[in-house]
């Protein structure tokens, strides 16, 4: 099989061409993006491998389907870029890889959360300049805050386990809440209330969508830290700045971004930031942003590669595969029904 392979980064190429070699899969690189211009280089390939910020909407589907592809490989968990319907219309298969390491990004989460509670970051800086002053530096002790965990998967789990090794204590929110747990459980509205920090692991939905905005803020401690390594949008990026400049909101760690797809992963050094609000909360003391970067470890990688050749190997040699993604009567089913 060919998959024409978009928004490339060197990081990626190692592993995808290991486990492609492995399974008899040539992976076309490009560093472009795919979009309805660039849907065109998938042409003579049985699909596309693509990441969080290539589009999928309705229209790049059906100029794929045109070109004959067959697959769509996600090499992420996220699928809201997808349009699951466009996809089941147009017959393309779309598979993703629901886990590869929630380690990765629990460990992430928690590493901006130390770095923005005992100000790391700024002794980073600080220190290289001989700067040994520690005025301003004051942090404080997670050991015995409250932490509000919103979505309690895989990832939030993980995190939920890290937070109660530092001693901090735990309440959760989730739609579904995960049975036979020992998390304690609580309404969003108590959460909020009662978080030191609140930390986002729920899939970005209709529903999710701007969860954290300017009356949810308003329902949080003064002070409180907002981590968000899930998806962007979850936040209202406006409400999040106000929430800030009104000293309510004590400190955001952001791996994600609402408006991430023209600027995240590309080196934007020496150019304007055109997004006013991005580079208002990154000029924040007490803001630190990452660029979706939270995966990027060499266990994630080498796992992503891997469920990707998989996936689309198990597509192709069996007609089924559990990480398929249907749409069917306004429903998400994951993995292949078993009488397909
Ligand atoms: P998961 O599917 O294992 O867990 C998501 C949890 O959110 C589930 O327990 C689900 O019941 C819950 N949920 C669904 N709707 C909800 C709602 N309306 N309110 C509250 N909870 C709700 O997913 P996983 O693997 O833990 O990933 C979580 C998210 O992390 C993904 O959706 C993805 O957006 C993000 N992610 C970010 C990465 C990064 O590099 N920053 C990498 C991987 C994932």
């Amino acid at each position: 099989m060919r998959f024409a392979f978009f928004d490339t980064k060197p990081y990626d190429k190692t592993s995808f061409e290991r486990f492609g070699a492995e399974y008899g899969i040539k992976f076309k690189f490009y560093d472009t993006r795919l979009t309805e211009d660039t849907a065109e280089l998938a042409r003579n390939c049985d699909g596309v491998c693509a990441f969080v910020n290539d589009t999928l909407d309705a229209d790049v589907l059906e100029k794929l389907a045109d070109l004959d592809c067959k697959y769509v490989a996600l090499r992420c968990a996220g699928y809201n870029n997808v349009d699951l319907k466009a996809a089941a219309n147009c017959g393309l298969r779309v598979v993703h890889v629901p886990a590869y390491s929630p380690y990765a990004v629990a460990e992430h989460a928690m590493a901006l959360l130390l770095t923005s509670v005992r100000r790391i970051h700024k002794a980073y800086i600080r220190t290289r300049d001989f700067n040994f002053s520690l005025n301003g530096m004051t942090g404080f002790d997670l050991h015995g805050k409250t932490v509000g965990v919103v979505g309690t998967g895989k990832i939030g789990k993980v995190f939920i386990d890290i937070c109660r090794g530092f001693g901090m204590h735990v309440i959760a929110y989730d739609k579904f809440p995960a049975k036979d747990s020992d998390i304690e459980y609580v309404t969003l509205e108590e959460l909020l209330a009662k978080s030191d920090i609140v930390s986002l692991h729920c899939p970005l939905t209709e529903e999710t969508r701007h969860l954290i905005n300017c009356e949810t803020i308003k329902l949080m401690k003064k002070g409180v830290v907002i981590i968000n390594t899930s998806r962007g949008a979850l936040i209202d990026a406006e409400c999040l700045l106000e929430g800030i400049k009104a000293r309510q909101i004590g400190a955001a760690c952001l791996d994600v971004y609402e408006e991430e797809t023209n600027y995240f992963y590309e080196d934007l050094s020496g150019h304007i930031l055109n997004d006013d609000t991005l580079a208002r909360l990154i000029s924040m003391p007490n803001v630190i942003v990452t660029s979706h970067q939270a995966f990027l470890t060499e266990e994630a990688l080498s796992n992503i590669a891997e469920t990707t050749v998989k996936n689309v190997t198990a597509l192709h040699d069996e007609n089924a595969c559990v990480n398929e993604l249907i749409w069917k009567n306004g429903e998400i089913l994951h993995g292949t029904p078993k009488a397909e």
